[in-house]
């Protein structure tokens, strides 16, 4: 079975890369789908998120591919040739959003499921968005990213 996780990933933390390890435990082969957000100001650019999510995940060989989409996610599903996406979970905080958006591409896509995950113990409390601002406080992210990232992140932040 072929599965997408979709997501910003602005960065890429370790949880994101649990959720993968763990998805792979389940599906054959998994697209990770980097969202084109043309509202949202980044950090990382597109390009760059999809170099070091494909470096972190190159181990992985065939089994996982690094792509951008934009657009609706069921759309891309669809041209994917699948039904399902994978999404972490969190905290009870995630829940509303993603039952909200899992509700509303059903209504969209008929046959669209979500896996969800629960986030393991070390890494609920991890979200791109403090990593970016602890980071760029002169904070140590070593623990919460993967060491491309971390590099990427301190090349960023460096101080003068
Ligand atoms: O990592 P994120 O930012 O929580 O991921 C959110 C994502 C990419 C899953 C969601 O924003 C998405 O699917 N966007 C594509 C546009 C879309 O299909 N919107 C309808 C459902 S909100």
């Amino acid at each position: 079975m072929r599965a997408i996780y979709p997501g910003s990933f602005d960065p890429f933390t370790n949880g994101h890369l649990d959720i993968v390890e763990r998805a792979l435990n389940v599906v054959d082969e998994l697209v990770v789908a980097v969202l084109k957000n043309t509202t949202k100001k980044s950090l990382l650019e597109l390009d760059q998120r999809i170099e070091l999510i494909s470096e972190v995940l190159k181990k992985y060989g065939d089994r996982v591919q690094v792509e951008s989409f934009s657009g609706l996610l069921v759309d891309y599903c669809r041209s994917k040739n699948t039904t399902v996406v994978i999404r972490g979970l969190r905290a009870v905080s995630d829940f509303d959003f993603e039952h909200a958006i899992f509700l509303m591409n059903k209504k969209m896509y008929a046959d669209f499921e979500t896996l969800f995950f629960m986030s393991s113990s070390e890494n609920s409390f991890i979200s791109s968005t403090i990593v970016k601002e602890v980071a760029s406080l002169g904070g140590n992210v070593a623990d919460q990213v993967p060491p491309a990232i971390n590099r990427k992140l301190s090349e960023i932040f460096k101080k003068p």
